[in-house]
């Protein structure tokens, strides 16, 4: 592995709940497991006026609530505290960035290195554009301090539709080049996600089947158990095709779909993506009536508990059709998937959260054995596991003993925490050591992000003018609308996996 360089980490949005959630936390984890480069330094931008060390307390705060390790070792955690600044600027000034300018500068001389500098932008996607071109006119873009690297970490939304996301890849791309920008996808930081890769393309035995000779259909399941919790008002806005279909459960299509990459370079992985992209069938706007479900969770009483309906979510319309829920069906055009169809389902207020993938096998031609005809589930299943319970399972039909030709499911799994002493890095910490490093693969291209919206546009565009296209309300706690998504599969028999049925009490953990 590379070592990362000497660097500053510039996070804009630094009072924010993900930089306290999420990325601070993974920086610190980084440096307890020695990844940091040894000249290092945090550089927290926000509105709010803070001083460094009111900065720092809140972050302790968050570090100690968040990462697992921070309570283990006092002085390692303070040692990371120290290395944390803070400076208060109005974002959308350009005359504050002066101000910036002097602290980046007197940071890395204090540091004594040169002006690397990731800016990672934690903040509204309003700020998207303004802060980048601020950067750029203040010379903070480039090697200001004269030398250094300069990248530029955005999180999603990366637009609203097609038409925004060129516009913002138009603009980013006047003031930074493509080879700086890091389009954060957080699921392509996950450890099962990336291991999809793995999978497929260290073992003999599953790329030789992996084509529409032998697979039926392919089962993508992310199903979260919170509703909109206080991001009502963005999520009106967004709803489950967006926040989730068209980021990051397409990403996690292509890495299912692609052909193999020739090496594992940022340049061959992402090309494979895109190939997958532009394969996508496009959707008719009779195809998004019948093969795109949407449904929005009403009120119900999940374990005992009233549950709001999602229009009596803080932030959101009362008279709200944004979907909550999302199914659909598709294909891609090309020699491997031709014909075999792609499901894909997300909601919130599911029964549990989980996120996995169900590669379906054919059944055998012929069932020499008859208890095989009733057992459409004889159909060998590989389950990814991507979250919680990380793992896989693979599951074939064996001979019940006893007289007879009885046949029976069973599984042979794998799960990650049978590997006791690895550390499964969060997805901030693999995405954020991979920028620090300089590598783009798990962040998304700009053509790829903008092919991803291509393939959703007709999605927006037919229920934008079929205001009347079905719109399910489902009880919070239940499969979505399940019989209208159990009808998109279409055949007799064919089931969609309804992992943890049997949930244990505190409903939040399923076994794979
Ligand atoms: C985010 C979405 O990108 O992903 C959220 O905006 C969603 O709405 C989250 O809850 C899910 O991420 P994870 O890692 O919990 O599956």
């Amino acid at each position: 592995m590379t070592k990362a360089e000497n660097h500053i980490l510039v996070i804009f949005g630094a009072s924010g709940d993900l930089t306290m959630r999420k990325l601070i936390p993974a920086v610190f984890e980084l440096s307890e497991q020695k990844l940091l480069p040894e000249k290092f330094a945090v550089l927290g931008v926000g509105r709010t006026a803070l001083s460094d060390n009111s900065f720092r307390a809140k972050m302790k705060e968050s570090v100690t609530a968040f990462s697992s390790h921070a309570k283990e070792n006092k002085a390692n955690l303070d040692n990371f505290i120290g290395k944390l600044h803070y400076t208060g600027i109005n974002t959308s000034d350009i005359a504050d960035y002066k101000l910036l300018k002097d602290k980046i500068e007197e940071l890395a001389i204090s540091l004594n290195i040169p002006c690397n500098i990731i800016y990672y932008l934690a903040t509204p996607p309003s700020l998207y554009e303004i802060i980048p071109h601020h950067l750029y006119e203040s010379g903070l873009n480039m090697p200001g301090c004269e030398k250094g690297w300069k990248r530029l970490i955005i999180e999603k939304p990366f637009g609203t539709d097609l038409e925004t996301a060129k516009t913002l890849n138009r603009n980013l791309l006047k003031y930074f080049d493509e080879s700086q920008i890091y389009r954060i996808d957080h699921y392509l930081g996950k450890e099962t996600v990336q291991n999809v890769l793995v999978t497929r393309f260290s073992n003999g035995i599953f790329e030789p089947l992996w084509n529409r000779n032998y697979i039926h259909r392919v089962e993508i399941t992310s199903a979260e158990n919170i509703g909109v919790e206080n991001r009502g008002g963005y999520y009106d806005h967004s709803g489950a095709l967006r926040d989730m279909l068209q980021n990051h459960l397409l990403q996690l299509t292509a890495l299912i779909a692609m052909e193999p990459p020739t090496v594992v370079s940022s340049t061959a992985i992402r090309n494979e993506t895109m190939k997958v992209f532009q394969a996508f069938k496009p959707l008719s706007p009779d195809d998004v009536i019948n093969n795109v479900i949407r449904g929005q969770y009403i009120a119900s009483v999940i374990r005992g508990e009233n549950v709001n309906g999602y229009r009596e979510e803080k932030g959101v319309d009362p008279d709200s059709r944004t979907e909550t829920f999302v199914a659909m069906k598709f294909f891609i055009d090309n020699w491997r998937w031709g014909g075999v169809p792609f499901y894909i389902r997300t909601g919130k207020r599911l029964p549990t959260r989980v996120t996995e993938v169900v590669i379906h096998f054919r059944q055998t031609p012929h069932h020499l054995f008859q208890s095989m005809k009733f057992l459409s589930s004889t159909q060998n299943q590989l389950v990814i596991r991507i979250q919680p319970d990380e793992g896989i399972l693979l599951k074939f039909g064996m001979k019940v003993p006893g007289a007879g030709f009885e046949v029976q499911n069973v599984n042979m799994d794998f799960h990650y925490d049978s590997l006791k002493d690895i550390h499964l890095p969060s997805a901030y910490e693999r995405l954020l050591l991979d920028c620090m490093q300089g590598d783009q693969t798990l962040y998304s291209r700009g053509d790829a992000v903008e092919a991803a919206w291509e393939f959703v546009q007709p999605v927006l565009d037919t229920w934008k003018n079929n205001p009347k296209a079905p719109l399910y309300g489902y009880p919070a706690g239940t499969w979505g609308p399940d019989k209208v998504v159990d009808a998109l599969l279409g055949e007799a028999g064919i089931l969609w996996r309804y992992p943890c049925k049997n949930l244990s009490n505190d409903g939040e953990f399923c076994e794979l």
